[in-house]
């Protein structure tokens, strides 16, 4: 039980009339420090107590006397304001703590199933910022979600299908060279496709060819699907280094190819619904009635579209981990592709489609500018991180030169610092990528976070304390403003897992993280921790950092961003 949740009992037994959760609902933090901790508010009451507020709210505020969670109680006007019993809260915060596995974590998503499609990037083109976005959000997203009991199949939706590889195909028969695409890899074939596009300007009839090529290869071709097979292996190769300095796994890489033998069934599934309309040649789906586009389901080639590739996907999913909630984690531009094909499925009868949920995100763009894959201009994500980890090297270098395993700690940092500023803010929001702001030290950053992280360990090796002890936490020790501030953040920590999940919104815990930092590096400068005098209190502090340590630690791995020790 919460603080809050003490309070509340106790004024429940009060006031029987009302419910717990009214009264939880109804409970307020004043707006000054000086006016208590909580504040109850008697208005409501008045009706069907037939007493005026001010008058409910004293005779409440002395029934409460005594109380000993509570340091003090007054009625001011029509409010009850409490103080509550500082050496409380600090039992009350340790017992919850004490009680959670970890603390934080629940269990209410036991029997349920999410299927996360998060990162799903396309083969032969860079791995950019764009990605990132994605990879980071779904990753924290999944992360949240199983600290909260659901299981959680993470699928990375691979754009490895479509008329582009028709277009790689092409060029590489024509000015492709097989060693030195081995060797440059999805820039080699990032070279081609440039020079493909370049080249079409001038000759039309190149498009023609790559249509039929991708024909060719939808129809089995098989030497058309060596080369395509080859492409998507350089990449794979490629992008799992970047899965790697990420920290991130998927449970299944299954790509748009995969529904290439599953499309025709749902599109006869359409027809024989009566949702499949022809229009100029091509079969479409009217939403005229939903106020949306029609949605292109087969060309008027026959060939099919991302859209039929995501409805098979769906059944797919559905049929094969009966899920409770599939997330696709992409760029806001997407919404309407997303919009469109939840509601075909929901016409085609599914039920289910309910719990189909677009994650959309804001771009994320360099201060060059945005990017574009036809023309080159792009900046692949791997040069980013390595940028990253190579300038926090300099930074750790200059600040503690004798640190050992410095290139282990620069790479948890720098892309730590990357992770951490990709989940800042809410995911919608449009961002400009800014060095000095992402590796800021002092800022709302990875690194002042981690920073935090370190220095606590610190204290901790120090004073040899590698376990919690719940009984060090003695309420008398840690009354100080400071340390009543550090068990106030800790103890919303459970209800921030639950928000930042039911939102699909990490940022709710980055901020957590920031917040909680900062509560400690003020507790730390306000307190001596290893130098207090008297042993109790020596011990009472470093049991809150070792508890601050550890949440800290949590908020951080749900985000996706590594604790090093030392740094
Ligand atoms: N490959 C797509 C892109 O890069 C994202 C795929 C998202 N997943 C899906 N099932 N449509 O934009």
């Amino acid at each position: 039980m919460t603080v809050k949740e003490h309070i509340a009992g106790m004024l429940q037994q009060k006031l029987p009339t009302l419910d717990l959760d009214t009264i939880l609902s109804m409970l307020e933090i004043p707006p000054e420090k000086e006016m208590g901790d909580y504040a109850f508010p008697c208005f409501r009451l008045a009706k069907e107590m037939r007493k005026a507020p001010a008058l409910i709210a004293k005779d409440t505020a002395e029934a409460l006397a005594g109380e000993q969670l509570l340091e003090s109680v007054q009625a001011v006007g029509p409010y009850v304001n409490m103080r509550v019993n500082k050496a409380a809260v600090v039992q009350i915060v340790t017992e919850e703590y004490a009680a959670g596995h970890p603390f934080g974590s629940s269990d209410e998503g036991e029997g349920k199933t999410i299927v996360l499609d998060y990162s799903s990037i396309n083969i032969a083109k860079p791995f950019h910022v764009g990605h990132l976005r994605s990879t980071a959000i779904g990753n924290a997203i999944h992360k949240l979600y199983r600290y909260l009991g659901y299981k959680t199949v993470r699928v990375n939706h691979l754009g490895d299908y479509g008329t582009q590889f028709g277009k790689l195909v092409v060029a590489y028969r024509k000015w492709g060279n097989k060693e030195e695409i081995e060797q440059k890899g999805i820039r080699g074939l990032l070279d081609i496709y440039v020079r493909f596009h370049k080249e079409a300007e001038q000759d039309p009839s190149l498009d023609d060819e790559a249509r039929s090529t991708f024909t060719a290869l939808e129809n089995g071709d098989e030497e058309i699907r060596e080369i395509w097979k080859w492409f998507v292996d350089i990449s794979l190769k490629e992008v799992s280094k970047v899965y790697d300095l990420l920290d991130v796994q998927f449970d299944y890489y299954l790509g748009e190819s995969f529904y290439m033998d599953k499309t025709d069934a749902v599109v006869k599934e359409l027809q024989e619904k009566g949702l499949l309309e022809e229009s100029e040649g091509a079969m479409i789906v009217d939403l005229s009635d939903c106020d949306m586009p029609p949605a292109l389901v087969l060309k008027k080639d026959g060939s099919t579209l991302y859209t039929t590739r995501d409805l098979a996907a769906a059944i797919y999913r559905k049929k094969t981990y009966d899920f409770y909630k599939c997330l696709y984690v992409t760029g806001s531009e997407q919404s309407l592709h997303f919009s469109q094909f939840f509601k075909i499925l929901e016409k085609m009868g599914y039920s289910w489609s309910k719990g189909l949920v677009h994650v959309p995100f804001g771009l994320m763009s360099l201060e060059t500018g945005k990017m574009s894959t036809r023309n080159g201009q792009v900046v692949f994500l791997q040069d980013l991180l390595d940028e990253a980890i190579e300038k926090t090297r300099r930074i750790i270098e200059e600040k503690n030169p004798n640190l050992k395993d410095i290139d282990q700690v620069a790479t948890q940092v720098g892309v730590g610092a990357v992770v951490f500023n990709d989940l800042f803010n809410s995911r919608i929001k449009d961002e400009v990528f800014a060095w000095d702001k992402v590796l800021n030290f002092d800022g709302e950053t990875g690194p002042y976070v981690q920073y935090t992280f370190a220095r606590a360990s610190s204290i901790l090796r120090k004073a040899g304390v590698d376990v919690f002890h719940p009984e060090d936490m003695k309420g008398e020790c840690l009354s100080d403003e400071y340390a009543q501030e550090v068990l106030r953040i800790i103890e919303q920590f459970p209800e921030k897992v639950k928000e930042a999940a039911d939102r699909y919104e990490p940022y709710v815990i980055t901020r957590y993280a920031v917040a909680l930092a900062s509560a400690f590096n003020r507790f730390y400068h306000e307190n001596a921790i290893l130098s207090a005098e008297d042993e109790t209190v020596r011990k009472a502090r470093t049991a809150l950092t070792k508890m601050m340590a550890e949440v800290l630690r949590s908020a951080l791995s749900l985000i996706g961003v590594q604790t090093p020790e030392e740094m």
